[in-house]
Parts: structure tokens; sequence; C-alpha cells
């Protein structure tokens, strides 16, 4: 059912409604920034979010698993080398739990060097009779209730390209230069994780994969010449919901001609601006890299059908990832249907879930948390759905931390309400801390294997 388009061009979103857009008050100045931004050079290049495609190609053909974690959102005040090098020894560990446990490869995307803007349920704030324009993200604005701290300001866009430069920069280094061999597994494992139950099952692995490193290279096995041993493919992901910001990124690929938007290797489209003929939806289904949907409790089966077409037009495989994130108690009734249409229509899509957008509550004392075992049960019912079904349940979506935080209860050390003060940083939503996150990834791992 190919639907007819209208000529895409890196503008042509503008045309749209822009669900979710900052009340900018000086235009100009957004002009200036957007200007400037376009002469920076790009955070990634076309030849790897192709390759991406290519590895989430396997992902969808239920030869691989896609593995994607972070923050929910990053801080401008939260930028130095130690929390990017945790979250992705969590996001390591995870990976290395999940493949040692099913023999099936991951791919890892974290959601990091760039995931700086939030969408939100409410657009304003009122707090005694003053009214002021929602915390959207550091790449917009700043949390205090102040006019000035939440006046949009896009010089924050150039902070935000500034530290996406110097994560990403890390990132590269950690993982090509060293740091991610697997010789070091141990060194993955953090201190406040060594002692859990999760962290000693982690060291049972590390201590084997030690012993079968040692017992190839006994073998006369050359494992110097071998890269995978000793360097990973870690990928860049956020939500594109600041288009101005996105459409600053776009540059045509001199190979291929395509147009790419060099701000990360995926960009994700959230639950709240996936209207059909929305301005999000209009300036990603014009670049080429491989792109996210999230998919929540009030997307219909026909309409998925129809985003997806739009989307993915070539319904290549590995180009859309359909990130479902329904809540533990709306899975059961609704993830059939989409996937029965999807499957149906003949588009070929990776399933990922995202077990922690639909499972949000309010403690007793009004921080928002999250419930492993809701989380937990989230991701089983999706593994069972696919399993029923004959597809494959193709990857994970969530947002986690390298610190030893205080923000979801049980799993891991069982965080119980009354910890929650103990250690709640996180600027938007909960995520797992680094015990909790391990722990999904064991059960993920089972669950695989099944
Ligand atoms: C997010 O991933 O941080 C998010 C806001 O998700 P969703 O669009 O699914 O609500
Ligand atoms: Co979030």
């Amino acid at each position: 059912m190919a639907t007819k388009l209208e000529t895409w061009s890196p503008t042509s979103w503008r045309t749209r409604d822009v669900a979710q857009s900052p009340h900018w008050p000086d235009t100009s100045a957004l002009q200036r920034v957007e200007n400037e931004l376009a002469t920076k050079p790009p955070l990634v290049f076309a030849g790897e979010a192709r390759r991406l495609t290519s590895h989430l190609a396997d992902v969808a053909e239920g030869r691989a698993f896609l593995l994607q974690a972070g923050d929910c959102a990053e801080s401008f005040h939260d930028s130095g080398a130690d929390a990017i090098r945790d979250k992705l020894k969590v996001i390591l560990q995870m990976a290395v739990a999940l493949t040692y446990g099913s023999g099936v490869p991951v791919v890892k995307v974290g959601r990091i060097a760039g995931q700086f803007a939030k969408p939100r349920s409410q657009t304003e704030e009122t707090i005694d009779g003053v009214t002021l324009e929602a915390f959207r993200g550091h790449i917009v604005n700043d949390e205090p209730f102040e006019e000035e701290a939440r006046r949009p300001d896009p010089t924050r866009m150039l902070q935000a390209y500034h530290q996406s430069v110097s994560t990403l920069n890390l990132l590269r280094a950690f993982t090509k230069g060293g740091f991610a061999d697997l010789s070091r597994v141990h060194a993955w494992n953090q201190q406040f994780v060594v002692e859990t139950i999760e962290g000693k099952r982690f060291s049972a692995i590390a201590d084997d994969i030690e012993r079968a490193l040692r017992f190839m290279k006994a073998c006369g096995i050359d494992l110097d010449r071998e890269s995978s041993l000793h360097e990973v493919d870690f990928y860049t992901s956020h939500e594109a919901l600041i288009l101005p910001y996105e459409q600053a990124f776009v540059r045509q690929d001199s190979l291929s001609g395509d147009w790419f938007d060099t701000s990360a290797h995926m960009l994700w489209i959230g639950d709240r601006t996936r209207q059909r003929d929305g301005a999000h939806v209009e300036f990603l289904r014009g670049v080429k890299n491989p792109l996210g949907l999230k998919v929540g409790p009030s997307m219909t089966p026909r309409e998925l059908v129809e985003l997806v077409d739009v989307l993915s037009p070539e319904n290549e495989p590995g180009r859309l990832t359909l990130v479902c994130r329904l809540g533990h108690d709306n899975v059961a009734r609704l993830l059939a249907p989409l996937i029965e249409a999807v499957r149906d229509a003949g588009q070929r899509v990776v399933w990922a879930c995202d077990p922690m957008h639909g499972n949000t509550i309010n403690a007793a004392s009004g921080r928002k948390t999250r419930r492993f075992d809701d989380v937990l049960s989230e991701v089983e019912q999706f593994f069972g759905v696919h399993h029923q079904l004959g597809t494959w349940a193709g990857g994970l979506h969530i947002e986690l931390t390298g610190d030893d935080v205080t923000e979801c209860l049980g799993g891991g050390r069982g965080v119980v309400e009354g910890d929650l003060e103990t250690n709640y940083t996180t600027m938007c939503d909960p995520r797992l801390n680094a015990s909790q996150s391990l722990d999904l990834a064991f059960r993920v791992a089972e669950f695989l294997q099944n």
C-alpha cells in the first residue's frame, strides 16, 4: 500500500504542525544558531549509520539482539568522563550478560551524545499563579522554576552540540582504544556492583571469558589479530525532537547522494510526536539513518502500518525499529494485534521493548518511580507474545545510569520506597541503576535463550 508522498527536503517539515515545539521567544536568535550549527562538522558519518542499519537488519531477521540504553535526559551539569565511562560500563556488562547467556550477538546503541530534549505532557507549569514554560531538557531551557531559566534559549543548542562532540569523542576512545577489550571484562564491574548477586554472577562470566581467552591463546590462536576481541561497535541515538537542531545536521552523502541526519547514528520519534502528518514524521522519513518509532498504548494497528509505510517506504530491514512502550498491564491486550498487522502487511521491522515509559508511577512521596517487577513483567510478556506469534523479540530499550542511584523500586539490591530519597538524581524519568540493569540483562538472556 504505497502512500503518495510529497517531495521531501530538509525543510519540508516546516510546513507541518510541529508538536512539542518550545516557544522560542527570539526567532532571529534561533536562526543565527541554526546557521552556525549548519557550518559545524558532523558528529557521525553516513557510512557508520549505514553500518548500523545493516546490523539492525540482522536483528530484524532474528539473528541478533538490540540493546539501546542510556539516560532519560543527559545533563549539561554532568559532562565529565566518569559518568560517560560508567554508563558505558553498564551497557557493556549488559551486552556480555546477554550474549553469554543467549549466544546471540548484541547490537549496542546508547541514548547518549545528544539525548538532551524532552517531550512534556504539560507544556507549561503553573506555581502560585505564575505560569512558565515546562522544562524541556538542557538543549532548550533549565530546570529551576524561574523566568530566566525556563525561557527557551537557542544558544543552548550550541552547548548541546559541543557536549555531544566531547561525549562521542570519549566513547570512540573507550570503545576502540582498549577499554572495551574483552580481556578487561572484570574492570567493567563497578565497586558497588561487585558484592551484589548480579555482580557476582557477572564476575563468574568474566572468569569464564578469561579462561576461554587463555585457552585459545594456548591453542596458538593469535588473539591480538582478532579486532572483535579488543574493540566494540557502539552507536549513538537520541529522540529527534528539536527539529531546527536536527535540520542543521542534515548533510548529503557524497557517495550515495542520500541525506543523513549527522547528529547521531540512529534517531527516534517519540510517542508524543508521531502524528502521521506532523513535522517529526515528515522530517525523519527523508533521512537515511536507521530510525526508531515509539509505540504507545494509543497506537492502533492501522495507524502503525501506515506509519511504517511512510517511514520505511522501501521496506528495508534495519531501517525501522518499533519501540513498544505499552505498560505491563496493556501488553497482553495490545501487542499481538500490532505485530499481526505489521506482519500481515509484509513490513520488515525490528521489534524492541521499552519497558520503562509505560510503567511510571508516583510513590507516596510524590517521586516519579518505576517498579522493577513491572519493567520485568512487560519484557517477559513482550517475549511471550512474540513467541506465540513466531516473531522475533529483537530488542530492549531502557533508561539507566552507571551510578548507584535509588530511582526505581526493587530489582538488584532491592530499593524500597523509603530509599528513594537516598540518591535520586535524574533530571527527568527514573532510571535503573547498575545492578538493576544487570539483573534485567540476566533475565532477558534467559528469555532469549528460551
Ligand atoms: C523517552 O524515551 O525518554 C520518552 C519520552 O519516551 P516516549 O516518547 O516513549 O514517551
Ligand atoms: Co524517559
